[in-house]
């Protein structure tokens, strides 16, 4: 069955990653590199024409013998975080082009174009921000984002260039395009919980991403008394401490502290400097608003009471998004004609069909991972779901219009 070949590609792609526990392919290295050229094989093989554009999207095409044919764009992301698992975003490049594989050579030629993207950079996680490629691919990237800083120091534009590419992003623009779809795993526990295979989203929520830094004074940790202390890490802890306990009163958005560093970070001093992330997720953008206004005011309060100084920078922002009525009703067709259940949700997880929404039709379908264990290399699927989602997909091959 096709389940299990997909699962097997799926463990070979996983391959390409650095080693530690789980998934670590991190955009513009050499594990990115491997990967995007065992999926290029993957897309000849599957009678797909293949280039990579200017900032690292490998994209295979098929090209229908209809004139004028309408174009359909699936596509996830090929990237991790780090010790991620197998299944976030590879899952929604290999499936749909082993599918369209079989597809092709059962019945033959389409009446519609397909391009099947394998995003280069989705995450975030080198570059503070997020769908940094599909950005580039909606037209939407901006110039100062070449000068963003990764771990090692390198700008984006130097990764790019190490990476073999001129980093001229408005090549990457695609235009005469149709939908977008992107399948995916569901990374939350919803399916699981109902005991289905698929779930088709309507909508996916916002998010925010913030840059932190509290500035103290570093000092001796046994001579100096607490009350003479402009301790940088005691300031992060009240902060996190009560923006959480805000997020868990306000309702329906989250708040996700992920990287917290306290500077010189040794035993026996005094932080002198804390630098954290704020991640803030809602469907409501107003809901966004009151916790960031809320934020603010909770380092306001803090380092005043502490004599400390704070900077809080934007570095992402997504907007919530609807997805499109005529790709939703495109699945449900599909589901029926496949005999699978419709259930429709939401999305907690950011994804590249929120660029992609803003030029054109996108929808997603979402795929069970047991527990709704995501961002973990303990991230798992079962064939048997894989089976289901080739199915539906196959009659959504056969209802694109
Ligand atoms: C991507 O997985 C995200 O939602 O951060
Ligand atoms: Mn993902
Ligand atoms: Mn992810």
């Amino acid at each position: 069955m096709l389940g299990d070949i997909i699962y097997k590609k799926l463990d070979e792609l996983a391959e390409f990653s650095k080693d530690g526990e789980g998934v670590t392919r991190l955009p513009f290295t050499k594990e990115h590199k491997e990967a995007i050229t065992w999926l290029e094989d993957l897309m000849n093989s599957a009678n797909l024409t293949t280039k990579i554009d200017n900032i690292g999207n490998l994209i295979g095409e098929y090209k229908s013998p209809t004139k004028n044919a309408k174009t359909l764009v699936i596509g996830s992301h090929q990237d991790s975080v780090i010790n991620g698992g197998k299944y976030d975003g590879a899952l929604g490049i290999v499936l749909p082009i082993m599918c369209f594989k079989d597809f092709y050579e059962t019945h033959g030629a389409l009446n519609y174009n397909i391009k099947f993207i394998a995003f280069a950079d989705e995450e975030g996680v080198s570059f503070q921000t997020a769908f940094l490629t599909s950005k580039a691919v909606v037209g939407s990237f901006t110039p100062d984002l070449l000068e963003r800083v990764r771990y090692d120091g390198k700008t984006l534009k130097k990764s790019l260039e190490n990476f073999g590419l001129n980093a001229d992003i408005s090549e990457c623009k695609i235009n005469d395009v149709d939908t977008f779809l992107e399948l995916h795993i569901e990374q939350g526990p919803i399916l699981d919980n109902k005991n289905l295979s698929l779930g088709i989203v309507d909508a996916i929520q916002g998010i925010e991403r913030y840059h932190v830094e509290i500035t103290g004074f570093a000092g001796h940790s046994g001579t100096i008394p607490m009350d003479m202390r402009r301790d940088a890490g005691v300031g992060a802890a009240f902060v996190i401490s009560r923006i959480t306990e805000f997020a868990e009163n306000l309702k329906n958005i989250v708040v996700t502290v992920g990287c917290l560093e306290l500077i010189p970070g040794a035993v026996n001093v005094i932080p002198g400097k804390s630098i954290f992330s704020i991640d803030i997720r809602a469907m409501d953008p107003l809901l966004i608003k009151t916790m960031v206004d809320k934020i603010n005011s909770v380092l306001s309060e803090t380092c005043e009471k502490r004599d400390l100084s704070f900077v809080l920078e934007r570095k992402m922002k997504a907007d919530s998004t609807i997805c499109s009525k005529n790709v939703i009703n495109m699945l449900e067709e599909s589901m029926k004609s496949a005999g699978v259940p419709i259930f429709h949700m939401t999305s907690g997880a950011g994804h590249d069909a929120q660029e992609m929404a803003t030029i054109m039709d996108a929808g997603m379908l979402f795929i069970r991972c047991k527990k709704g264990i995501s961002h973990n290399k303990e991230e798992s699927v079962m064939t048997e779901d894989i089976d289901v989602a080739c199915k539906v997909l196959a009659e959504y091959f056969k209802c694109y219009k």
